[in-house]
């Protein structure tokens, strides 16, 4: 009994934690846009969780791009191999490429010029939560 009057708390709590979450657009990276050297993984876990619907925009200047890749394996290696290019220049300029993450699914994204992804940390994944309604 116990724990079932546990297990129903902490699904209130995270109920009310969706709930509470309204459509959010999240610039990549804040204020260091997508560029080379910012570590994108730090800044995903610092931004995380995002929601279903949430929409990231990409603010970035030629050559870096944003492609997303098909799995964790090309996510790991930045093997461009299958992946789809979303955004090139100029379309990250102004104000930004824009993407909203509406599946519950695993998104990698990657920058694929030169060394962006393996040297200049341009990378990371989200993992979009369903809202609550
Ligand atoms: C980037 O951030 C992640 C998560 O905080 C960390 O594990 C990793 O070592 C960092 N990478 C570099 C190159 O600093």
């Amino acid at each position: 009994m116990a724990g079932l009057r546990y297990a129903g708390m902490v699904l209130l709590v995270i109920a009310a934690t969706m709930a509470m979450t309204e459509a959010r657009t999240i610039v990549v990276g804040g204020s260091e846009n997508w560029r080379f050297g910012y570590n994108y993984t730090d800044w995903a876990l610092k931004s995380s969780p995002v929601s279903i619907s949430d929409k990231l925009v990409f603010k970035f200047d030629a050559p870096h791009n944003v492609y997303l890749l098909p799995n964790l394996y090309s996510y790991l290696k930045c093997d461009f191999k299958g992946a789809k290019l979303l955004a090139g220049a100029p379309e990250g300029t102004e104000e930004g490429f824009e993407v909203v993450l509406d599946q519950w699914r695993l998104y990698y994204f990657a920058s694929s010029n030169d060394k962006d992804c393996s040297d200049g940390l341009m990378k990371f994944f989200a993992m979009p939560l369903p809202h609550w309604k």
